[in-house]
């Protein structure tokens, strides 16, 4: 069966990244990759960021790739998770050898709840000046994350698990998030410690090769995950996953970075990481083991983009990173 990638390359290095790792997963698999639009340059033309027909075909396809939105990102990417109806957002975080980072021996994934929490988006102005916001914790959900991280670190090799959770104070919401884990844990006999978000992310800073597995809140999943790239080098360099039943979608973790867009220098590792998550994810494990190991040998022998202290262009490490597989 050939299976059918969306690819949706979106604004900035969007355009640029994504092209490369079509590139290198086109010489490891033999999918049928179709593209569609979304982001900034849409809504400039149409008024709108994310076309139905973009959102229908991401729906349909197998997986999706995709780049970056601008301005626009909110409206392109939360309805694009949707519509591969992720409930995990997994997010690793490591350092790769020849990378200068803050923390060389970081290697953490957080499994972000993605439907819930404070991003259901129920927020109203009740006063001139006066705003709330309504966060949404329930227990199929939380016992879904649960589910998926504790089969994640099972699966990958991964001893410690923490759940973040500031239940101190939300008592009620965290409070049911902390049950629906425990019942998971129980009745799959998985070990965890739990650890409150704010002194988390203390302790992610000083010790992370004390933490492996992270399973968070939506918010809280956001947070920690960006403070770890600071951990490990950088943007560049950070894939991620948003997980559905039987649907998933891939992008890098960074966004349209305007400031390099269009000078053909955009670090290309993190987009196609995502890609051998990809392949992971529709079976191709040997595959998406030889994608990674050719990023991180290129990583470490060069060539490197500017963002990494070398001066390559993107097609320049693209190619490095083919020539490897
Ligand atoms: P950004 O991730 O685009 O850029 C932050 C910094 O990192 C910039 O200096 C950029 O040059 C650098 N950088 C990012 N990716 C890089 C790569 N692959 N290679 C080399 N350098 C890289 O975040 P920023 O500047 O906060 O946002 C820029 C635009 O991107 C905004 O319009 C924002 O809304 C959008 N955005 C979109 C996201 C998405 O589509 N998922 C996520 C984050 C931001
Ligand atoms: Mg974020």
């Amino acid at each position: 069966m050939t299976e059918t990638v969306l690819v949706v390359p979106g604004d900035g290095i969007g355009k640029e990244v994504v092209p490369a790792a079509v590139s290198v997963l086109d010489a490891v698999a033999d999918f049928e990759f179709v593209e569609a639009e979304a982001g900034d340059h849409v809504k400039a033309e149409t008024g709108e960021a994310l076309p139905d027909e973009t959102y229908e075909r991401a729906a349909e396809a197998d997986a999706t790739l995709f780049g970056a939105a601008g301005e626009t990102a909110a409206d392109v990417i939360l309805p694009l998770r949707q519509a591969v109806g992720s409930f995990a957002n997994v997010r690793p975080a490591r350092s790769y050898p020849g990378v200068e980072a803050l923390r060389p021996e970081t290697d953490l994934v957080f499994i972000r709840e993605n439907t819930e929490g404070v991003y259901k988006g129920i927020e109203s102005e009740i006063d001139d000046g006066v705003t709330t916001l309504t966060r949404v914790i329930t227990d199929d959900a939380s016992q879904k994350i649960a589910e998926y991280g504790f089969e994640y670190a099972d699966e990958n090799g991964y001893d410690d698990v923490t759940v973040a959770h500031k239940a101190n104070v939300m008592r009620t919401t965290d409070g049911q998030f902390l049950d629906s884990v425990a019942a998971v844990a129980e009745a799959g006999g998985h070990d965890y410690e739990e650890a409150l978000m704010d002194a988390l992310a203390m302790h992610l800073l000083l010790r992370p090769e004390e933490y492996g597995v992270v399973i968070c809140p939506n918010l809280a999943g956001d947070m920690l995950s960006d403070l770890a790239a600071g951990l490990v080098g950088g943007l560049g360099l950070l894939p991620s996953a948003n997980v559905g039943e039987d649907n998933a979608l891939f992008e890098p973790v960074h966004g349209s970075a305007p400031d390099i867009a269009g000078e053909g220098v955009a670090n290309p590792a993190a987009t196609i990481l995502s890609g051998a998550m990809l392949l992971e994810h529709l079976g191709y494990g040997e595959e998406a083991a030889t994608v990674r190991s050719a990023v991180e040998s290129v990583l470490e022998s060069g060539p490197r983009t500017p963002d990494l202290g070398g001066d390559a262009s993107t097609e320049d490490v693209t190619a490095a990173i083919v020539d490897e597989l």
